[in-house]
């Protein structure tokens, strides 16, 4: 069956009232609309916006991936997870919340609506793609768990099995992968959990059966096949942050003017753009401004990176 692409609405098909556009158009339209207004109209922003929610292609997504439990290296990833089973899937999730216990994800899909979003990607290594996810939101997870009064943030975890994880029997990091989202943040429509890609199942080296997805943070925000997700009244254990918390904050927003230490922020490396093609800036918020701006009111970006 052709896979049809989801994206097809143009500018002038976005309106500012998101909210009253399907959680599709929101995706596609909204996207286009947010930078603009992340970033107050700048010409070379909204141009580099039209068009560049053409996905990456399925070889490119899935064998140039950061997935540091089976290697460091882009390509380890795609040769070594085909080692991981992922069926039975059950989910721990647990804390403050009003039913806890361990899930089939099974049981937690036929409860979710799964549909597709059209996302950026952006490392904070300062490359990106853009994705064609399918999953489910992350809020109608947690009010199927039942979220209570102290919780204010979310604390998930990667699978750790070093019988089939290579790059787990070294110290790289401080295994098992884990990271945490501020409630409000895991909560916001654009935060999901994905399953697929391209309309099929999640290949291993992108974190199947089920992980993190949240588009306007860094990359490594988005932790891969998750196994247990808690909430807590306390900011959670995120691995990256503990390894350097002088390079990568907890909040990790992609933010065009706050540069990692070593490296610049303000441009990227589009994956598939070839050797010798322009990077391109890099967006407020990866283009999702008018989405999450009001998350954040009050704080000092430079200071809660
Ligand atoms: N999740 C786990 N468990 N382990 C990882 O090493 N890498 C992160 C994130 N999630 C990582 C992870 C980083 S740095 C990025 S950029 C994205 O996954 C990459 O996702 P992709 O390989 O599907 O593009």
């Amino acid at each position: 069956m052709a896979y049809r692409w989801k994206n097809d609405l143009t500018r002038a098909d976005a309106t500012p009232e998101w909210a009253f556009l399907n959680r599709r158009q929101l995706i596609a339209g909204a996207a286009a609309a947010a930078g603009i207004t992340a970033l107050g109209g700048a010409a070379r922003a909204a141009a580099a916006e039209e068009g560049d929610l053409s996905p990456n292609s399925w070889e490119e997504i899935t064998n140039y991936c950061n997935f540091y439990e089976f290697g460091t290296g882009k390509t380890d990833p795609a040769s070594n997870a085909g080692a991981m089973t992922t069926t039975p899937w059950q989910i721990k999730i647990d804390g403050l919340v009003d039913r806890p216990g361990t899930y089939d994800l099974t049981e937690i899909l036929a409860k979710m609506t799964v549909e597709e979003r059209i996302y950026r990607l952006r490392c904070v290594e300062a490359w990106s793609m853009v994705v064609p996810w399918s999953g489910f939101e992350l809020a109608d997870l947690l009010d199927m768990v039942g979220v209570q009064d102290g919780a204010r943030y979310v604390a998930f975890e990667t699978l750790h099995r070093p019988e089939e994880m290579p790059g787990t029997r070294y110290p790289v990091l401080d295994w098992p992968y884990r990271e945490g989202l501020r409630l409000d943040e895991a909560r916001h429509p654009l935060t999901i959990m994905a399953t697929g890609l391209y309309g099929k199942p999640l290949p291993n080296q992108n974190g199947a059966p089920i992980r993190l997805v949240v588009p306007w943070k860094y990359g490594f925000k988005s932790i891969k096949s998750v196994v247990r997700i808690t909430l807590t009244d306390k900011e959670p254990f995120a691995t990256w942050n503990q390894t350097n918390a002088r390079e990568y904050g907890f909040y990790s927003n992609v933010n065009p003017e706050v540069d990692h230490p070593r490296w610049s922020q303000a441009s990227e490396r589009r994956i598939g753009g070839g050797l010798f093609s322009a990077r391109q800036p890099t967006l407020m918020f990866n283009g999702y401004g008018g989405e999450v701006t009001s998350l954040y009111e009050g704080m000092d970006l430079a200071k809660h990176f």
